[in-house]
């Protein structure tokens, strides 16, 4: 196993140049969603083919498109370090890309989840997931998504992974919505951080802080380089 530990905390801008909208920037996600309808408990129970069929349409996305160049640089950054990658992204384009220690915050688009037991989560083929289509005890299947309001399972090795940190990166994310920003208050003053991202968000003042103001696939060249020839 390599030396040092590297934490790439990850977000909708990583996936930006394969081809998957993300939620805030202008055309995002949210602008033509109301988010609270399609993505918490409550808009589940109101209308649940909407819900449906809103992660249906981003599944086959998801289907049609490639990891781009910032999710390979965090593969290649494996031959040197312990990578792990935490990422608030429900699509598969880490896993694409080869990467081997991926935690999913937020959920994975391409598994449906029993309303009746939490516990039971099935793969789901294709892209669609149906009403009608039942859990083993009888339940409509959800998306396996962590909807605003509702805990964050895998929080807890996040924070594990992200305090045995020796060096962490940022790519592609607003930090805007917790507990998943959070992650950024446990790495070590000591550590140094990379922050990519082409409008970069608001940083809490940390020490050791590098910012990169540009877009994933070429930050993640810079950031690799540098920590290949800099950091082994
Ligand atoms: N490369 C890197 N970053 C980019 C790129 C790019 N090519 N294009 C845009 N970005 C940046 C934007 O500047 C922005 O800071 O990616 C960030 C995307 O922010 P959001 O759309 O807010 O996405 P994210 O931070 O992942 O959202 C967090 O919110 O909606 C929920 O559950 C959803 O996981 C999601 C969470």
């Amino acid at each position: 196993m390599p030396g040092k530990k590297v934490v790439a905390l990850t977000g909708a801008g990583i996936s930006a140049e394969s081809g998957i909208p993300t939620f805030r920037d202008a055309g995002g996600l949210w602008e033509g969603y109301d988010v609270t309808e399609v993505a918490s408990p409550e808009g589940w129970s109101k209308n649940p083919e909407m819900v449906l069929d809103f992660y249906n349409q981003r599944r086959k996305k998801a289907l049609e498109v490639l990891p781009n160049p910032g999710h390979k640089f965090l593969v290649d950054l494996e031959e040197y370090f312990d990578m792990v990658v935490v990422t608030q992204n429900v699509d598969d384009l880490h896993e694409k890309a080869g990467s081997t220690k991926v935690i999913h915050l937020h959920g994975n688009l391409f598994q449906s989840r029993s309303t009746l037991d939490p516990n039971l989560i099935y793969e789901i083929q294709g892209w669609e997931l149906n009403i009608g289509d039942k859990c083993e005890k009888g339940s409509q299947l959800r998306p396996n998504i962590v909807w605003f309001g509702e805990m964050v399972p895998s929080m807890d090795l996040a924070i594990q992974e992200t305090l045995s940190a020796d060096i962490f990166i940022v790519v592609g994310t607003s930090l805007v919505v917790y507990p998943a920003a959070s992650l950024l208050e446990y790495v070590g003053d000591s550590v140094p951080k990379f922050i990519i991202d082409p409008d970069l968000p608001e940083i809490p003042n940390k020490p050791n802080l590098n910012l990169i103001n540009k877009k994933g696939s070429v930050g993640m060249k810079l950031v690799y380089e540098k920590l290949v020839s800099h950091y082994q």
